[in-house]
């Protein structure tokens, strides 16, 4: 049947869209990791949801995050079968609909899935769930996407990363992106941010170096394949408006944006400077 929103988007139905949101018996177990990041994140969905949707700078940082990782899928195509895990209120969910028929999303928090527009999650089978007992069978997956989730599990990585291999086909990819600390100077930022913000506890979130996060991954069946520096101006600037108002509020001229994200390109390709990145983009393939 005709959508209209198929018209604006240039969406491609999803055969089982309709899945509901649906709380699988399993995130039922509950632990003190879970619950606490349920928390954490319960407590700022409201200004999370109304800091990133209302503004076009962040909404175009998320495209161009995105679209970062998607230049990571080897082999891309609209028949891939891909997973946006620790999906958040769907930022990302939006460019994955537009090149992908088949995509599913998960997260612990169902405040924040909620949150979903609705011409998103039409085409999306959503689940909340727990990333260390997800609601899928083996090897469902042709990509399973993590976009800065990684760290608000470190306390279970290997958890998550068994689970997320699991659904992964053989020879299928994970494609994540996660802050990292291997510079000084960021390692710096953050810990002066963790001092002065409300709204990130050191104790919640635990960014890798990057070797660290690779080492761990190759030990969970994973072969890294890409490993590139993300995230220098625009990710600080425009990128988290529910953490950093203050910065962004100047930052809502287009013009500016794109300059920004220009920086970010940039930056990522100069030697020395880009060592300076915030994140890092990765593509494993299960082994
Ligand atoms: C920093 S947000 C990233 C959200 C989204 N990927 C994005 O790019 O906007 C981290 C997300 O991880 C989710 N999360 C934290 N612990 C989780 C867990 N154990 N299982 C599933 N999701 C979890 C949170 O609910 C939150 O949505």
């Amino acid at each position: 049947m005709f959508w209209w929103p198929d018209l604006v988007l240039g969406l491609q139905s999803v055969t089982e869209a309709t899945i509901p949101i649906t709380k699988p018996e399993r995130l039922a177990k509950e632990d003190s990791l879970s619950a606490s990041q349920r928390a954490l994140f319960d407590e700022q969905a409201d200004s999370w949801v109304q800091a990133r949707w209302s503004n076009k700078a962040p909404m175009m940082f998320s495209d161009f995050w995105a679209n970062s990782l998607l230049e990571l899928v080897d082999g891309r195509h609209r028949g891939m079968k891909v997973l946006d895990n620790m999906c958040g209120a769907g930022d990302m969910l939006r460019t994955l609909v537009r090149h992908f028929q088949q995509v599913y999303a998960a997260d612990l928090n169902e405040k924040l899935v909620r949150a979903i527009p609705a011409a998103v999650r039409q085409r999306v089978g959503i689940q909340v769930a727990d990333t260390r007992y997800l609601p899928f069978k083996d090897e469902s997956f042709d990509v399973v996407f993590v976009r800065g989730g990684l760290h608000h599990i470190f306390n279970d990585l290997s958890g998550a990363l068994e689970e997320i291999h699991r659904v992964i086909r053989p020879g299928g990819q994970f494609i994540c992106s996660e802050p990292r600390s291997d510079s000084l100077l960021i390692r710096t930022a953050r810990a002066a941010l963790y001092n002065w913000s409300t709204k990130v506890h050191a104790g919640e979130e635990h960014p890798f170096f990057q070797q660290e996060l690779v080492a761990t991954l190759e030990r969970h069946g994973f072969a890294v394949e890409l490993a590139l520096p993300f995230g220098y101006l625009a990710y600080t600037l425009i990128g988290f408006p529910n953490i950093l108002p203050c910065l962004f509020a100047p930052l809502g001229n287009e013009f500016v944006i794109r300059l920004l994200l220009r920086f970010d390109r940039i930056s990522s390709k100069v030697p020395l400077w880009r060592n300076l990145a915030t994140a890092v983009n990765l593509r494993a393939r299960r082994r």
